[in-house]
C-alpha cells in the first residue's frame, strides 16, 4: 500500500491505530475489561482435567478443529442440525461442557465481554499445561463467528499422505514445520481402532501389514485391535507416555511405533523426517525446544482467519448465536 506524504501525521496515526485495533489480537486483551478472564478459564480447565485427564487432548483437538474450519471463531461450539459439530470427524470431540462452564462463570464475572473463541484458545493452552506442558502466552481479542456448517469440515485425516497434509496446512497459512510440530499434540492423543485398522492385517491389499510398523509394536496393536473386534476402542498415539505432554511421540515415530498412518509417514518422508529428527532426544533441552516450538505454532494457528473488532459477536452462551 502507498503512503501519501501529504496526509498529516496525526490522521495517519489514528488510521494506523484503528487498523491495529481491528485486525489483530494481543496478549492481555482483557486486562482492563475482565482482569479475571484467564484465571477463571484456567481454574475451570484445571478441575476438569483433574477429574478426567482425557479432557486435555479433547479440548486441544477441539481448538484445532475450530481453527481449521472458518478460523478460530468458536464455530465448532454451535449447535444445529448441520453445524460443524455434527460432522463425522467431530463426533468424538470431548470437553464442550468445560467451555460452557467457563463461559457461564465469565458471564457472571464480566457479562458480554469474553468471547467463546478466546475461551477455547485459552483452554487449549491450559489443557496442555495441566498435563505437563510449559504453555505459551495466548493473544486474545477474537470474536465469535455466526456461521457453522458441517459441509465446510475438511481436516487432515488419519490416512492422508504427507503431500495432502502439507497442502491442507498450507491452505491455512501453516508450513511443513508447523505441521510436524502441531501433530506433536498427539503426544496426549488417542484414536479409535477404525482409524488405523487397515494397517494391521492387509495393508493396501498387500495381504501383509504396513511394513513401517515395528514387529513388537504390531503385536501390541493387533492385541488392542483384533480383526473383527471393537473398532471404537481407543489406543494411545504416544505409547507409554500418553498422559504426559512431551517429545517422546517423535521418538516413537522413528522407532516404527507411530499409530496413525498419517503420523508414521512423517518419518518415511525425507521432508518431514528431518524436522521430526530435530525433536528427538531425552534431554531437558529437547523437551523445552518442543514446548517452545509447539507454543509458537499454536499461536500461529490461533490466528487463522481471525475475526476481530466489529466482526462477529460476543456470544452470551457458546452453543448458540445471540
Ligand atoms: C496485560 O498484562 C500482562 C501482564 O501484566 C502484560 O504482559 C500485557 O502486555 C498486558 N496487555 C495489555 C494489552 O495491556
Ligand atoms: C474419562 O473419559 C473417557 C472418555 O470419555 C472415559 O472413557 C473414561 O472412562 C473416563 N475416565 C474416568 C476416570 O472417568
Ligand atoms: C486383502 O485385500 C485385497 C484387496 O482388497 C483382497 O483382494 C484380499 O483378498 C485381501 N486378503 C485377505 C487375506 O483378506
Amino acid at each position: 500500500m502507498e503512503v501519501h506524504t501529504h496526509i498529516k501525521t496525526p490522521f495517519l496515526f489514528v488510521v494506523l491505530l484503528a487498523t491495529l485495533a481491528l485486525g489483530s489480537t494481543r496478549v492481555g486483551f482483557y486486562n482492563t475489561t475482565c482482569s479475571q478472564a484467564e484465571t477463571i478459564v484456567r481454574s475451570v480447565v484445571e478441575s476438569a482435567v483433574r477429574l478426567n485427564q482425557t479432557f486435555a487432548p479433547g479440548i486441544l483437538q477441539m481448538f484445532f478443529h475450530d481453527c481449521f474450519v472458518s478460523g478460530c471463531d468458536a464455530s465448532i461450539l454451535l449447535d444445529g442440525s448441520s453445524s460443524e459439530k455434527t460432522a463425522g470427524p467431530n463426533s468424538l470431540l470431548k470437553g464442550f461442557e468445560v467451555i460452557d462452564a467457563a463461559k457461564s462463570m465469565l458471564e457472571t464475572a464480566c457479562p458480554g465481554v469474553v468471547s467463546c473463541a478466546d475461551i477455547l484458545a485459552l483452554a487449549a493452552r491450559d489443557s496442555v499445561v495441566q498435563v505437563g506442558g510449559t504453555g505459551w502466552a495466548v493473544p486474545t481479542g477474537r470474536r465469535d463467528g455466526l456461521v457453522s456448517l458441517a459441509s465446510e469440515v475438511t481436516f487432515p485425516g488419519p490416512k492422508d499422505s504427507v503431500d495432502d497434509q502439507i497442502v491442507k496446512f498450507v491452505k491455512k497459512g501453516l508450513n511443513t514445520k508447523d505441521l510436524v510440530i502441531l501433530v506433536g499434540g498427539h503426544t496426549i492423543g488417542r484414536a479409535s481402532c477404525t482409524t488405523f485398522h487397515h494397517r494391521l492385517y492387509n495393508y493396501s491389499g498387500t495381504n501383509v501389514p504396513d511394513p513401517a510398523i515395528d514387529h513388537t509394536f504390531l503385536r501390541h496393536l493387533r492385541t488392542m485391535c483384533p480383526e473383527g473386534g471393537d473398532g471404537a476402542r481407543r489406543v494411545a498415539l504416544d505409547t507409554d507416555s500418553v498422559n504426559n505432554f512431551d517429545n517422546s511421540f517423535y521418538g516413537n515415530l522413528r522407532d516404527g511405533r507411530g499409530v496413525l498412518e498419517s503420523d508414521s509417514l512423517l518419518w518415511s518422508d525425507p521432508r518431514t523426517q528431518k524436522i521430526v529428527q530435530g525433536f528427538i532426544g531425552g534431554s531437558r533441552r529437547h523437551q523445552s525446544k518442543f514446548n517452545k516450538m509447539f507454543g509458537r505454532s499454536m499461536v500461529k494457528m490461533s490466528k487463522i482467519e481471525l475475526k476481530t473488532g466489529k466482526q462477529g459477536e460476543i456470544r452470551r452462551v457458546c452453543n448458540k448465536i445471540n
